[in-house]
C-alpha cells in the first residue's frame, strides 16, 4: 500500500439482516485530498463511514486506514481521526467547553492541553462567547460548529464529515465551509458527505457518487461534469416538435421532462448559438453546467422513498 493513502477501501462490503448497505467498493483517499462521498438517501455512504471509524465491521473486504488494517487496528486508527457524526451527539446537559474538554479525556489528553486546545478551537469556530452555554441552549448552525471543534479536540491527521451542514442557514455554511477550506490549507485530510452539491462542488477535490451500494462515478467535480453533464447547459420550457427533432438529429445530449428540456452543450459552440437562434425565442435560461446535473442524471429525478 502506498504511505500517500490514508484510507484505501477494497471490496467493501456491509449487510445488515436483510440489506446490502455496500456492495463490494474500491476507493482511495489520498493525504490532503478534501474526499466528497455522495449519492441519494440510503446510498450507504453512512455505513462506508462507520466502518472507516470502526463503529461497524466490514461484513467483506479489507480496510485500511494510515495504512492500518481497520479490523485488527481500529483503536488505533480511532486515535488519529475526528468524527463529525450525522447526527447530534453532543452532550445536552454540559456547556460548550464542556464538551469540548470532557471528550479530550477519551484520547489521554493533560488537563492544560486539553483547555488550551479548547480555547484556540472556541476561537477558530467563533464560539468563545458561548463557552458557558448549555448545547441546549444553542442554535442548530452553534451545534455543529461545536460537533466540528469536537472532532478536531485530538488533532486528527483525518477528519470525517457525515453531512455537516444539514440543516443550516446560508451564513452558518459559508461560515463552516470556509473554517474546513482553512483546514485543508493546514494539509488535513476530509472526507465528506452532502446533499447539497454546490458544497460538493465548491469543496472538494475528488468526489465518489454511490447508489445501492455501489460506486457509480468518480472524478473531479469538473471532470464528472465534462463527463456526464456539459460545460454549458440551455434549459428550454414548453419544447415543440421542431426542437425535439433538432436535438435528436444533431445527437445532442439532452434530457425530456415533457414541459421542459435540458440540453448539454459546450460553452458558446456553434450548438449552442444555432439553438439560441432558432428556439430561443422566449423563456430560454443559459447556465454553467454543475454537479446537480451530473447527479440528478446518474441517479434519476423520481422520488426514492
Ligand atoms: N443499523 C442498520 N440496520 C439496518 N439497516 C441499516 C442500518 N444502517 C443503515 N441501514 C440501511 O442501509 C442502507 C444504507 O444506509 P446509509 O445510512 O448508509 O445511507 P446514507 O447514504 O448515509 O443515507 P442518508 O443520505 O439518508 O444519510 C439503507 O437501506 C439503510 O436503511
Ligand atoms: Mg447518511
Amino acid at each position: 500500500m502506498e504511505s500517500t493513502n490514508i484510507i484505501e477501501g477494497r471490496n467493501v462490503v456491509k449487510c445488515f439482516k436483510e440489506v446490502a448497505a455496500v456492495v463490494g467498493i474500491n476507493f482511495t483517499v489520498k493525504s490532503g485530498e478534501f474526499f466528497g462521498l455522495l449519492g441519494p438517501n440510503g446510498a450507504g455512504k453512512t455505513s462506508v463511514i462507520r466502518i472507516i471509524y470502526g463503529f461497524s465491521p466490514l461484513t467483506a473486504g479489507h480496510m485500511h486506514v494510515f495504512g492500518i488494517n481497520i479490523n485488527t487496528g481500529w483503536r488505533a486508527i480511532r486515535y488519529r481521526l475526528g468524527v463529525c457524526q450525522q447526527e447530534n451527539t453532543l452532550d445536552p446537559d454540559l456547556t460548550v467547553e464542556q464538551n469540548l474538554i470532557l471528550y479530550a479525556r477519551y484520547f489521554d489528553m493533560k488537563k492544560t492541553h486539553a483547555r488550551n486546545r479548547a480555547e484556540e478551537l472556541l476561537d477558530f469556530f467563533a464560539l468563545t462567547n458561548k463557552r458557558k452555554s448549555k448545547v441546549m441552549e444553542l442554535s442548530g448552525g452553534l451545534a455543529r460548529r461545536l460537533q466540528l471543534a469536537r472532532a478536531l479536540m485530538s488533532e486528527p491527521e483525518l477528519l470525517i464529515l457525515d453531512e455537516p451542514t444539514t440543516g443550516l442557514d446560508p451564513q452558518s455554511r459559508h461560515q463552516v465551509w470556509e473554517r474546513l477550506l482553512e483546514l485543508k490549507k493546514r494539509g488535513m485530510t476530509m472526507l465528506l458527505t452532502t446533499h447539497y452539491m454546490d458544497e460538493a462542488e465548491n469543496l472538494c477535490d475528488r468526489i465518489l457518487i454511490m447508489d445501492h451500494g455501489r460506486i457509480i462515478a468518480e472524478g473531479a467535480p469538473r471532470e464528472l461534469i465534462t463527463d456526464y453533464a456539459a460545460e454549458s447547459v440551455i434549459e428550454i420550457e414548453g419544447p415543440g416538435n421542431e426542437l425535439r427533432n433538432f436535438v435528436k438529429s444533431k445527437d445532442i445530449r439532452h434530457d425530456d421532462l415533457d414541459d421542459r428540456i435540458i440540453i448539454y452543450t459546450e460553452a458558446h459552440g456553434v450548438l449552442e448559438e444555432e439553438i439560441r437562434e432558432k428556439f430561443c425565442m422566449e423563456s430560454c435560461l443559459f447556465r454553467a453546467g454543475n454537479l446537480e446535473d451530473v447527479f440528478l442524471r446518474l441517479t434519476g429525478r423520481e422520488l426514492r422513498e
